[in-house]
């Protein structure tokens, strides 16, 4: 998959919207791993939660250029910034200030990719609407994450794929475990060490 085009983002949004970094890559890389598989699925509907500068949504726009791209982001700066990025790579894209994806009513999506504030914090430094938000992720730096998890049931597709990032402090077998009695199947999609932190990419489906 082609990295999108990220060079009109002035340096300076990077302090109010997260930065494409090894994590941002890890995620595009687990598409990458498993465009063939996606291919066959023919996704028509795809949605990024938490989309920050848009790089994950614009590859997955740029691969599938009939499929229709959704992302979400609660920091309105981050929606601005992702909706140019795929505007610069030529990708339509919706980009829509809300938490997770509950104001989506009926929509169901096709893929649903996360990667999502995994910092283990305070739970009260969870929550904002700002640059913190994107790394906050509160008790075992999950607790965005799983109310996320609570709406994939209903906002995943019945042949949809949801893709998620966590590291090791996030207790991925927890999370799996949870999705299990979701009566989703799970598969390490990819993992790789950035530094202190195991980072890896699952991947839920039914
Ligand atoms: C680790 S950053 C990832 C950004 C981008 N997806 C990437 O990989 O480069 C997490 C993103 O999730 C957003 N976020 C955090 N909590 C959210 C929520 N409840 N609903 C929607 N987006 C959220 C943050 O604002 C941030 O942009």
């Amino acid at each position: 998959m082609e990295t999108p085009y990220q060079n009109h983002i002035d340096k300076a949004e990077f302090d109010h919207v997260y930065e494409p970094a090894e994590d941002s890559f890890l995620l595009i890389d687990a598409l990458e791993k498993d465009l063939n598989y996606l291919k066959a699925k023919k996704p028509t509907f795809c949605l990024e939660v938490g989309s920050g500068s848009g790089v994950i949504i614009t590859a997955l726009g740029m691969a599938f250029p009939e499929t229709v791209c959704l992302c979400t982001d609660v920091n309105f700066k981050a929606c601005v910034i992702s909706k140019s990025t795929a505007e610069h790579n030529k990708v339509s894209l919706d980009a829509v200030n809300m938490n997770l994806c509950s104001a989506f009513l009926d929509e169901k999506f096709d893929v649903i990719i996360f990667n999502p504030p995994y910092v283990v914090t305070d739970s009260d430094e969870c929550g904002g609407t700002d640059i913190t938000a994107s790394w906050a992720g509160g008790v075992n730096g999950r607790e965005v994450t799983d109310r996320l998890l609570d709406l994939i049931p209903k906002k995943l597709a019945p042949n949809g794929t949801f893709y998620l990032l966590l590291i090791e402090e996030n207790i991925p077998q927890e999370v799996i475990s949870i999705m299990s009695k979701n009566g989703f199947k799970s598969e390490t999609v990819i993992k790789r060490r950035n530094r202190n932190e195991q980072q890896l990419v699952l991947k839920f489906y039914k």
